[in-house]
């Protein structure tokens, strides 16, 4: 069997883990929001028309904050035409994704919906063709208390109390020649910071999010992080980052290994950061928002009709090799828990989803085991770590390990949660690591995604095909710990004082 040796040491901290690093996203797209979490009338559905049943399941995926309403539809939306009373509200031609656009559901009702599901909302602003002004309303009608115009017109909508929404994305995508109203990165910029500074004017308390490239493949990727930040870095707080990988060519170890690229991508962002921080002769750092990550490929040739309400769009169904990469994208997020401290899965129902809906019922994909399980138990410090593990040889990364692992110290509950995922097609590799240095730790539990399978879905007939169980093969005596990782499996071994414990399923936002 092969071997790998892990070597921590829990004074050698890489960064608290910002809960927000599991967020999710949903867009007016396709049947995200509309068939999604919101279809008055559905058998689960509540007075406000939210389908009980997905929010049952987002509340089980865990999490903690939510951006909406786009993504590329929110380059040509207008907030107002989704607040106050639903038969005043327009339709209308949704350009971004050739769509109706109907407006039955709008801003109250995602932050009403965000309460429900015990999630932040991370709202984005439309700068592509609007811009200081809108943003500034909408965030007077979110967030200011009384006595104006905005604020008034949201309590006579119904909502007494301000939304009180602290997270604000400035446009999205803005370099991608298929966004409505793209900009150059001098413009973008520009207006990144002017908008910023207004909306902070306005409310001092909140933190702003600047487009990033679209994603890393883009040509003018790295210079456009420079000159947009050259012009926005006092006065944003995040830059955002947004990949999805495929397994386009069918060949599964060179597509496991997909993380390794987002580990070197926001490898390279954090070195544009830190350049322009030294440029402007900064004290403050750029943290980063990685506020689109996910596989999405599976649906490219989904057609939809043109001009049609809530068609299907972008509806991957997920196999078991996807959930695999979707835990290795975990994994590389909490890996760089120092400077990555917001995440969204995109997205959030239906469309590249964990979760998804008929009229009838909504079941879980493949991807969303890894993240409910990491957003549960991968809170705490993200632990420096070296892996001595075995190498695969790939087309487009060169060498990379079989093993991605991460380990996650809570030191107030005395608890240790090693991430893994063995890439290994064909074998399973033993992992060894001394815990002296933590006192007397056992194994609470050892949870395990594997599938012989590796294209295996779940569907609304058959929705636990792939499913985690708790039956890993792993021990911890007198401090050293030997966990079998089994060929192509996810796993999760918690380790703490209290020894092995029934696995207890807990609401943690
Ligand atoms: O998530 C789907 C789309 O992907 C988003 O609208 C856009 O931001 C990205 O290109």
């Amino acid at each position: 069997m092969k071997q790998a040796i892990l070597h921590i040491d829990k004074h050698f901290l890489l960064g608290e883990v910002d809960k927000r690093i599991y967020g999710s996203f949903a867009e007016h797209l396709g049947r995200c929001v509309y068939g999604g979490i919101y279809q008055p009338g559905q058998a689960t559905a509540d007075e406000f028309g939210f389908r009980q049943d997905v929010l049952s399941l987002v509340r089980e995926l865990g999490v903690p904050v939510v951006r909406y309403p786009g993504g590329n539809f929110v380059s040509g939306y207008y907030w107002e035409d989704g607040v106050g009373p639903r038969d005043l509200r327009p339709s209308k031609a949704e350009l971004a994704w050739g769509v109706i656009e109907t407006n039955r559901f709008g801003t109250d009702e995602f932050a009403a919906w965000c309460r429900q599901a015990g999630a932040q909302p991370m709202m984005a602003v439309n700068l592509g063709t609007r811009g200081i002004a809108d943003a500034k309303n909408l965030l007077e009608y979110c967030n200011f208390k009384e006595g104006t115009h905005y604020s008034d017109m949201r309590i006579q909508n119904g909502s007494r109390q301000p939304h009180d929404i602290k997270l604000w994305c400035l446009g999205n995508e803005m370099d991608g020649p298929w966004q409505i109203g793209r900009k150059t990165a001098y413009e973008y910029g520009r207006l990144a910071a002017e908008t910023s500074r207004v909306m902070k004017t306005l409310d001092p308390d909140i933190e702003t999010v600047a487009c990033g490239s679209s994603f890393w493949q883009m040509p003018g990727f790295g210079k456009w992080e420079s000159d947009v930040l050259s012009e926005c870095y006092d006065t944003v707080d995040y830059l955002s980052l947004h990949q999805y990988y495929g397994n386009r060519e069918n060949n599964t170890p060179d597509y496991l290994a997909s993380n390794i690229a987002m580990d070197r991508f926001i490898g390279e962002v954090v070195s544009i950061c830190d350049a322009e921080k030294a440029k402007a002769r900064s004290q403050k750092t750029i943290h980063l928002s990685f506020d689109e990550w996910n596989v999405w490929y599976h649906s490219n040739d989904q057609k939809a009709e043109r001009w049609s309400v809530a068609p299907r769009q972008l509806e991957d169904v997920y196999n078991f090799e996807d959930a695999l990469l979707a835990g290795s994208m975990l994994i590389t997020l909490l890996r760089h828990s120092d400077r990555v401290k917001i995440a969204c899965m995109a997205q959030l129902v239906n469309v590249i989803a964990p979760i998804m809906t008929s009229d009838a019922a909504a079941w879980k994909q493949t991807i969303f085991f890894p993240f409910a399980y990491t957003s549960r138990y991968g809170r705490g410090t993200a632990l420096q770590s070296a892996v001595d593990a075995p190498v695969y040889e790939t087309k487009n990364l060169g060498e990379v390990p079989v093993l991605d692992i991460v380990p996650v110290w809570d030191g107030e509950a005395e608890t240790l949660t090693l991430f893994a995922v063995n890439k290994d097609l064909a074998e399973d590799v033993t992992l060894r690591c001394d815990l002296r240095q933590f006192g007397d730790y056992r194994i609470i539990e050892h949870i395990v995604l594997t599938h012989d399978d590796m294209k295996v879905v779940n569907t609304e007939i058959s929705p636990e095909t792939v499913s985690p169980r708790a039956a890993g093969r792993s021990s911890a005596e007198n401090g050293a710990l030997t966990a079998v990782l089994g060929k192509h499996s996810w796993n999760m071994v918690r380790l703490g004082k209290s020894g092995r414990k029934e696995q207890v399923f807990i609401e943690c936002q």
